[in-house]
C-alpha cells in the first residue's frame, strides 16, 4: 500500500515567480563555484575503446535499446575523442568548477578481478591537468549508473556485499592516481534513484527486480573503509526534489516530512520508514551506524522541481498511474496544468517536472536546518523542454525557457545563501546535450546542441547568458 503521493495537480497552484531573475554573480559570495556537469555514459562514447570493457549500460542497450531509435552510449557526445575542445569550450564559458564521471569500466575493466587500464588512468588524467590549466575545479563522481558488467555477472553486483570490496577498490585507485590534483569526490550518485531503477522496478541496467531487502545477498563482506590518501571532500549526490504537502492536513504534512532521507548524516534510516518496512530494511551493526554518522564533508544536492506529497498512510489513495518506490514514495501520474513543463516517457515513466523556483530555497533550508548546515553543492539542476526533434533546431537554439529556468533557481538560490545556507556551488545539468537514460538523444539538458552527424557543438541562448552571468556581471542577454 502506498503511503505518500506526490504530485503537482495545480491544487494551491504553482505559479512562477514574479520576475525575481536580477541576480548577478557578485551576489555571491567569492569563491562560490559555479559549473556544468555530465557524467561518463551520457556523454564519453568510445565505449570500446583502449581496453575498457563493457559496462552494465553497454550491455542492456545493446540488447534491449535504449532510446526512440534504439539509442545508446556506443560514441554518445564523442567526448572521449573531443574533451579538449569541451575543455576549451568550458573555459570561454567562464565556468569555475566541472562535474564528471569515471567511467568504472574505463580503470579497472574487470573490477578488481583484473589490472587497472593505463589508457583510462590517462584519459582521466588529461581531463584534470587540462581543467586546472584553465583554472576549473574538477569534481570526480566516483559512480554515477554504469560499472564493469562482469561484477554483475560474477557475483550480482550492488546486491552483493562484495561490490562495495570493488568499490572500494575503485576509490582507492582514484584517490592514489588523481588525488593529488582532485579535491572534491563524489561517491555515489543518487543512491536511493539508482538502487531503485536497477534494482526494484528494474527499468534501469541490470534490471533486478528484487524482492524485500536482503533476499539477494550471497555472502558476507569485510569491508574496510575508504580513507582518502588526500585532503579532498568527499560527499555523496542526492536527489532532492522539494515536497509540498498537498492539503495543510497533518497526514499530509507529515508526508512531505518524510519525503527526505538520513542515513549518512545521522547512520540510520529515518524512524518513519523503519516503522513502514519493519524487517525489509536492512539492519545496521552499531559499527556501521557509527562509521556512517557524519561520513560526508558535504551534501549534493540534484535538484529539479517541487511536488505535491498526499498521505497514503492513513488516508485512502485513489490516484491512477501510482508508483511506488518501495511502498515508501509515489509519484501520481495525474498531470493538469501547469506553469512548467511537462515530459512524459512511456519507458522510463518520467512523468512532470515542474517549474518551480522557490522549491530552490525551500529544500536548502530544508537541508540547512536538518543537516546542521553542513556544506552543501548544487550538483545538477537543470530544464529540459519534451521531446523535440532534429528539424526544430532553431527552437532548441533559442531555448529562452532554460534560461528563465536557470536564472529563476539562482536568484531562488541566493535567498538560501543571504539566509545563512553553506552553499558552495552551482552545477547546472547539463554541459551539452547527451544520452538522456532510456530516452536516448531528444530530451536536451544541455547548454549547447550537439549535432548528432558531425557532433559540433553549438551554444544555446542559454550558454549565452550563462557566459554573461558569469564573465559579465550581467543578467540579461
Ligand atoms: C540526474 C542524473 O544524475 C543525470 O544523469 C540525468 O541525466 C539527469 N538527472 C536528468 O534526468
Amino acid at each position: 500500500t502506498p503511503i505518500l503521493q506526490v504530485s503537482n495537480n495545480g491544487v494551491g497552484g504553482f505559479k512562477l515567480e514574479e520576475n525575481e531573475s536580477h541576480v548577478k554573480i557578485s551576489d555571491f559570495p567569492s569563491g562560490f563555484l559555479f559549473g556544468a556537469a555530465t557524467s561518463a555514459y551520457q556523454v564519453e562514447g568510445a565505449y570500446l575503446s583502449d581496453g575498457k570493457s563493457l559496462s552494465n549500460w553497454d550491455v542492456f542497450c545493446h540488447s534491449v535499446g535504449c532510446g526512440e531509435n534504439e539509442e545508446n552510449g556506443d560514441i554518445a557526445d564523442d567526448h572521449y575523442h573531443l574533451f579538449l575542445k569541451d575543455i576549451e569550450m568550458m573555459h570561454s564559458l567562464g565556468l569555475k568548477a566541472y562535474r564528471f564521471s569515471i567511467s568504472w569500466a574505463r580503470i579497472l575493466p574487470r573490477g578488481k578481478f583484473g589490472e587497472v587500464n593505463p589508457a583510462g588512468i590517462m584519459f582521466y588524467n588529461k581531463i584534470i591537468d587540462n581543467l586546472i590549466l584553465k583554472g576549473i575545479e574538477p569534481f570526480v563522481t566516483l559512480f554515477h549508473e554504469d560499472f564493469p558488467q562482469e561484477l554483475e555477472e560474477r557475483y550480482g553486483s550492488w546486491l552483493n556485499p562484495q561490490m562495495q570490496e570493488d568499490f572500494v577498490h575503485l576509490a582507492e585507485i582514484c584517490f592514489n592516481y588523481f588525488g593529488d590534483r582532485v579535491k572534491y569526490w563524489i561517491t555515489i550518485n543518487e543512491p536511493r534513484l539508482f538502487t531503485d531503477f536497477a534494482y526494484e522496478t528494474g527499468i534501469f541496467p541490470p534490471a533486478r527486480c528484487s524482492e524485500p531487502f536482503g533476499k539477494c545477498l550471497n555472502g558476507d563482506s569485510d569491508v574496510e573503509p575508504i580513507i582518502p590518501t588526500q585532503n579532498g571532500l568527499i560527499g555523496l549526490v542526492a536527489h532532492c526534489d522539494m515536497f509540498e504537502p498537498l492539503t495543510n492536513s497533518k497526514l499530509d504534512r507529515e508526508a512531505a516530512k518524510r519525503a527526505v532521507l538520513d542515513p549518512s548524516i545521522f547512520g540510520d534510516y529515518p524512524e518513519e520508514m523503519c516503522e513502514y518496512l519493519g524487517n525489509q530494511l536492512p539492519v545496521f551493526s552499531l559499527e556501521e551506524k557509527n562509521f556512517m554518522k557524519n561520513s560526508i564533508d558535504f551534501i549534493g544536492i540534484n535538484h529539479y522541481t517541487t511536488v505535491y506529497t498526499k498521505d497514503c498512510m492513513d488516508s485512502s489513495c485513489t490516484a491512477t498511474g501510482v508508483r511506488a518506490i518501495r511502498g515508501f514514495l509515489d509519484t501520481v501520474g495525474e498531470l493538469a496544468n501547469n506553469d512548467g513543463f511537462h515530459l512524459f516517457h512511456k519507458k522510463t515513466g518520467l512523468e512532470g517536472i515542474y517549474v518551480v523556483p522557490r522549491g530552490m530555497e525551500e529544500i536548502v533550508d530544508h537541508i540547512k536546518i536538518r543537516y546542521n548546515n553542513k556544506p552543501m553543492f548544487i550538483t545538477e539542476n537543470g530544464y529540459s523542454s519534451p521531446d523535440v526533434y532534429e528539424e526544430q533546431v532553431n527552437e532548441i537554439l533559442n531555448d529562452v525557457k532554460r534560461v528563465d529556468f536557470h536564472s529563476k533557481y539562482i536568484a531562488s538560490l541566493i535567498k538560501s545563501i543571504r539566509k545563512g545556507a553553506d552553499v558552495r556551488g552551482y552545477f547546472v545539468w547539463s554541459l551539452m546535450d547527451s544520452y538522456e537514460w532510456l530516452v536516448g538523444y531528444n530530451l536536451r539538458y544541455g547548454l549547447y546542441y550537439v549535432d548528432r552527424q558531425t557532433f559540433k557543438r553549438i551554444p544555446k541562448l542559454s550558454a549565452r547568458w550563462y557566459k554573461s552571468f558569469l564573465t559579465n556581471n550581467s543578467n540579461i542577454l
